[in-house]
């Protein structure tokens, strides 16, 4: 009886077992390469948008801007401050009132 228990045991284990041929079957891990279209567009306004051109395209366009309806001073100053700590926004302190500046003439509250 014991000898049968130990025979099962040994048969169980081996068929749950993974084996190295089994884990080599696991699909294969690859990199696939994409192009995904650079965003091209600036914000318009010559030199006036020459700070927020500077510091506020790198991780969306133009368009996650000027699509927001028209806000207060106060929140576009929020909004710049948010995206400095929030999210890591690597702005120049002294670009700042500039680009504020340029958003609440461009999108501002009237
Ligand atoms: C380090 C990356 C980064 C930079 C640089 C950056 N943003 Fe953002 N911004 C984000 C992220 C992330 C979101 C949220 C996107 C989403 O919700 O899909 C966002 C969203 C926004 C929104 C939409 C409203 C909101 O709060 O979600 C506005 C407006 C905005 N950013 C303005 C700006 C301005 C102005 C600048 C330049 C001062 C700037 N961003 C620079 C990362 C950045």
């Amino acid at each position: 009886m014991r000898n049968q228990i130990i025979a099962i045991g040994c048969l169980t284990v081996g068929l749950f077992a993974a084996t190295p041929a089994q884990v080599q079957q696991l699909p294969a891990i690859t990199s696939t390469s994409v192009d995904l279209p650079p965003g091209d567009s600036l914000f318009p306004g010559g030199a006036s948008a020459e700070a927020i051109n500077n510091n506020c395209l790198a991780c969306h366009s133009d368009d996650m801007v000027l699509n927001q309806p028209p806000l207060p001073k106060a929140t576009w100053e929020a909004e710049v401050h948010k995206m400095i700590t929030a999210y890591k926004a690597p702005v120049d302190e002294g670009d700042v009132a500039a680009i504020v500046d340029y958003l609440v003439k461009t999108k501002g509250e009237n």
